[in-house]
């Protein structure tokens, strides 16, 4: 047994420890079942809140969790309430399910800050509101417990009811396998967060990246270079390189790279990033920071999120997605 799960089984049978708080876990998608099966493996008490025709209840009752509720259920059950759940769907759940059932001294958690941040939730006076927002997909915050090693995460607080947020927000680190260092737990605020966040997704880590290598491929292939070729060329050693810069730096990743590569990005790179996409990007940060686009995301509707996944379809190309698949990464 790894030394922190250890640690995390000798500290639940401590009374007064987080080992008597009781968990809500919202949601059983990519993060709540993550978190839900690392709070059981720590012996916490842990209760799924899910919708009440929800697909994921089977899901949860194969993962032996016994206690499935609905959310107004859960709510009245913990102590403290982790959201869990879709952002879109936070400020409409929290008003029908959630609000009426909070009582004076529960924790709020939230993995990421927009609906704090924009006010589309406004808590009251009487409870704690935190935020511990996982640097890692929920199967890596799975994986990594399993394997004894700590992924990092961003933790703020907006509200200190309780004067106990902070050991609140660490405890629950603790139970999802975070150890509480310095480099694992960066202080940071919702506002930052949640600005930050939706800023890095769009521009470079999801939106931004996805087209600059989609753009990319169809530019070899329109002149006569083979999709799968193509595909190999812009894509396929991504992870290597951004490996690099997370070792070494951008400075250092060019050092390790060869000369027609260093001297081609010299000469190409802020033509491919050129004045123009700086713009664009403080144009969008601005649309983020005003709240524009938070009210478009609780805006989005069953019928809207169908359009919005045909459109998503627009921004890639069958052969590209037959080359992804040739050359798929078998995890
Ligand atoms: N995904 C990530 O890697 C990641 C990383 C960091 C932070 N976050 C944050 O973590 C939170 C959850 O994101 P996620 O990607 O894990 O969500 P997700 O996988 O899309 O969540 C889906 C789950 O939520 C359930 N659900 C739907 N409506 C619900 C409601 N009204 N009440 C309770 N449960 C409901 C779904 O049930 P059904 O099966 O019935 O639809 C399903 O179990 C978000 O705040 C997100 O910003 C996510």
């Amino acid at each position: 047994m790894s030394a922190i799960r250890k640690k995390l089984q000798k500290e639940s049978t401590v009374v007064g420890s987080a080992g008597n708080l009781k968990y809500a876990v919202l949601g059983y998608g990519n993060q709540g079942r993550a978190l839900a099966l690392n709070l059981k493996d720590s012996k916490r008490g842990v209760v799924i809140g899910l919708p009440v025709r929800s697909k994921s209840i089977r899901k949860a009752l194969n993962d032996n969790f016994s206690v499935v509720e609905n959310v107004t259920d859960a709510v009245r059950k913990a102590s403290v309430i982790v959201f869990a759940f879709p952002d879109h769907l936070h400020a409409r759940t929290y008003q029908k399910d959630i609000l009426p059932n909070l009582k004076k001294g529960q924790t709020l958690v939230f993995l990421h800050g927009t609906s704090i941040h924009f006010g589309l939730i406004q808590p009251p006076r009487d409870v704690d509101v935190v935020m511990l927002a996982p640097h890692a997909p929920g199967y890596a915050v799975r994986e990594k417990f399993l394997s004894g090693e700590s992924i990092s995460c961003f933790w703020a607080i907006h509200q200190n009811y309780s004067r106990q947020a902070r050991r609140r927000v660490f405890q629950f680190a603790r139970s999802i396998g975070i150890a509480t260092t310095k480099r694992t737990m960066i202080k940071t605020t919702f506002a930052d967060e949640a600005v930050g966040d939706l800023f890095g997704e769009q521009v470079v880590l999801c939106g931004g990246l996805s087209e600059l290598i989609h753009s990319g491929f169809q530019t070899l292939t329109k002149r006569g270079h083979s999709p799968d070729n193509a595909y190999l060329e812009v894509c396929y050693q991504i992870d290597l390189i951004v490996d690099l810069i997370k070792r070494f730096g951008i400075a250092g990743m060019y050092q390790r790279i060869s000369v027609a590569a260093r001297l081609g990005s010299s000469l190409s790179a802020r033509r491919v990033i050129a004045k123009q996409t700086r713009k664009n990007m403080n144009a969008i940060l601005k649309e983020i920071e005003s709240g524009d686009f938070a009210q478009k995301l609780s805006s989005l509707t069953p019928a809207k999120l169908k359009r919005l996944d045909k459109n998503l379809q627009k921004l890639t190309s069958p052969e590209f997605e037959k080359s992804a698949r040739k050359f798929a990464v078998k995890s």
